[in-house]
């Protein structure tokens, strides 16, 4: 039997307030919204959710508030079997969320209220550092301090360990500093904000990624929704087809994508596999409504890997 994966995430942990609605309200105005779904979120927590979904073990290092929502959320890393004695309260701040608007096609718009995510410091990752030391990969999301994310990197780094860094939500970092981790994963509109190229084709994806390369990123993916994604290498560039697959609810799905990325890649897939059936994930995550709760097992996906016949 293929040796378990072991993951840790550095990053956040959110409560999702999700809408489900046709139109927004204008100012002044209030409307009826259609459906709402509270679960837990977060881009750090949810790509540790698919990790673990996908089957490796997982550990967590977060910040969560000293209010209703921070007990919470380390209750639910623990019942999801995600190692959480570095997840810490932190006093006198709120838990982060994220107030999301899902039109009927299923796209969402994401409002991110940092709060305790906001407080988790190198300090913390010098703590959580035996844990930290015994993984295969290190997943890293810009909901948190930068500085944190850079520290993280040059201790992934030294220790020769895989460390995935996805941009989200874009803000322009130090090409510098992240140039040292293995992958470089931003979406369409943060590969647009992170370089100023548009992103609206596979074509156009080309372009981002060859200028994302110059900024001496060693691999970029680029995850490009319903168009797949693009793998840009100094060796080449390859685009990988997304799956058919009905959206209700595409909260979170660039998370399932890295999750399980990230376990395809430490089971010893080629990058082209893994993305293909990170690919599949993150699609399949799509045909359900919220964020963690719509990510599958492991059993699931293979099922309906099997079923698509590849
Ligand atoms: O990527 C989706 C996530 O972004 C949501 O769970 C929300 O909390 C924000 O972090």
């Amino acid at each position: 039997m293929a040796k378990q994966p072991k993951v840790a995430v550095v990053g956040s942990a959110n409560v999702d307030l999700i809408t489900f609605n046709d139109v927004f309200p204008r100012a002044g105005e209030t409307i009826f919204g259609k459906k709402f779904d509270l679960g837990f979120g977060g881009k750090g927590a949810n790509q540790a959710v698919a990790a673990r979904r996908c089957g490796a073990s997982v550990a967590m290092v977060a910040k969560v508030g000293s209010d209703l929502f921070g007990p919470a959320t380390i209750k639910n890393f623990e019942s999801q079997g995600i190692q959480a004695s570095h997840v810490r309260i932190a006093e006198g701040v709120s838990t982060g969320v994220a107030p999301i608007f899902v039109d009927p096609t299923g796209q969402n718009r994401i409002l991110v209220i940092k709060g305790a995510n906001e407080m988790l410091t190198p300090a913390d990752v010098d703590a959580a550092a035996p844990i930290l030391s015994a993984v295969d990969t290190i997943l890293l999301q810009f909901e948190i301090p930068l500085e944190t994310v850079y520290y993280t990197i040059k201790f992934a780094r030294s220790k020769g360990i895989r460390c995935i860094v996805n941009p989200a939500p874009a803000q322009m970092p130090e090409f510098q500093a992240v140039a040292a981790a293995d992958y470089f994963v931003p979406n369409e509109t943060e590969a647009e904000l992170l370089t100023g190229i548009h992103v609206h084709s596979v074509d156009e994806a080309r372009k981002c990624a060859a200028n994302l390369l110059t900024k001496g990123l060693s691999r970029v993916v680029i995850t490009l929704g319903d168009r797949g994604s693009l793998l840009a290498t100094n060796a080449g560039q390859e685009a990988i087809s997304a799956f058919k697959v009905t959206p209700v609810d595409t909260t979170g799905a660039g998370d399932a994508f890295i999750g399980s990325f990230a376990v395809f890649l430490a089971e010893g897939l080629t990058d082209k596999e893994a993305l293909t059936r990170a690919s599949l994930y993150a699609g399949l995550s799509t045909t359900r409504v919220g964020t963690q709760k719509s990510f599958p097992t492991r059993e699931e996906f293979e099922k309906e890997w099997k079923a698509r016949g590849i």
